[in-house]
């Protein structure tokens, strides 16, 4: 995601931007770092055999699959997401306690109250812009004394500063042509610090047991896998805003002001990541 979708202002990301591309290239470019940090949220967690997990905001469904070996035959795996074809990739690894269903965060009306031992949202709750609302529908859907667990991107997430990264592919959007093409709304990430999230948590009915910010580096080959990365994983949202056949310039363009990142190792992200775990009262 770019710099300049971070605002106090924000709205929910377009999920009409996704496409075939996109989402085949989420499930290849999501294999390594992001994956690894929903094993360690599912560690965190303490998902063990026959217990029932929603995976909300599941994408290509790669952690889902994970999480239906911890919990074995006995338990059963639900993965939901709003993008049809991120949903239409993760159907090919159902299996008999793995299922996947087009659903959003904020309507969990279609599932049964209190149905799931364990909520689990890796790198989704920085898109969901009404917290409260949003924290209600787990809420209802977990059986009391079961447990949430959140990875996301918290403000500023180098600690300080924008992302050089971030702060690289911003320079280029401010330019022209793709200046004259503003983002409908100030902001489509939506992130908290970690009192913040440790309040929301608490008035949602939720008693926190881990809240914590962790490092989280994360190492692209080329300036191009960068903009890769940021276009499948914000589901399109990075150059949606612009008209199709700028979009091919803006993506060298970024690339270009990138190009300044590289190292021998090549562009080296160093992000944070807030991590909680929480008990439903
Ligand atoms: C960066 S991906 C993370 C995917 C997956 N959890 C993983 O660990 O790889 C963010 C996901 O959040 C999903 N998302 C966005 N808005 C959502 C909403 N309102 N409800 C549920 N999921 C949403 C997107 O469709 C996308 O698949």
């Amino acid at each position: 995601m770019t710099a300049a979708s971070e605002s106090p202002q924000a709205s929910a990301p377009s999920l009409a931007f996704d496409n075939d591309e996109l989402a085949a290239d989420y499930e290849r470019l999501s294999a390594t770092r992001q994956f690894e940090s929903g094993k360690r949220l599912a560690a965190d967690l303490g998902i063990g055999t026959a217990e029932r997990v929603l995976d909300i905001g599941c994408g290509t469904g790669l952690l889902a699959e994970y999480i239906a070996g911890l919990v074995g035959p006995e338990g059963r795996v639900l993965g939901i997401d709003p993008l049809p074809r991120r949903i239409g990739v993760a159907k090919a690894k159902v299996r008999a306690n793995l299922a996947f269903e087009v659903g959003d965060a904020n309507d969990l009306g279609a599932l049964a109250e209190a149905g799931f031992d364990v909520v689990i949202l890796n790198a989704v709750f920085h898109w969901l812009p009404d917290k409260p609302r949003v924290l209600g529908q787990f809420a209802r859907v977990l059986r009391r004394g079961g447990r949430i667990g959140i990875s996301t991107r918290p403000p500023n997430a180098s600690g300080g500063a924008r992302l050089p990264m971030y702060e690289a592919m911003a320079q280029a959007m401010a330019e022209p042509p793709f200046d004259r093409y503003p983002r409908p709304s100030a902001s489509f990430v939506s992130q908290v610090e970690p009192e913040e999230m440790r309040a929301l948590l608490l008035a949602a009915g939720f008693m926190p047991t881990l809240i914590e910010v962790r490092p989280s580096v994360r190492v692209h080959a080329s300036p191009e896998a960068v903009v890769r990365f940021s276009e499948a994983s914000s589901f399109g949202n990075l150059l949606g805003h612009l008209p199709p056949e700028l979009r091919p310039a803006a993506r060298a363009a970024m690339a270009a002001r990138l190009s300044a990142l590289m190292t021998p190792e090549g562009i080296v992200q160093q992000g944070r990541r807030l991590v909680a775990v929480a008990v439903r009262q």
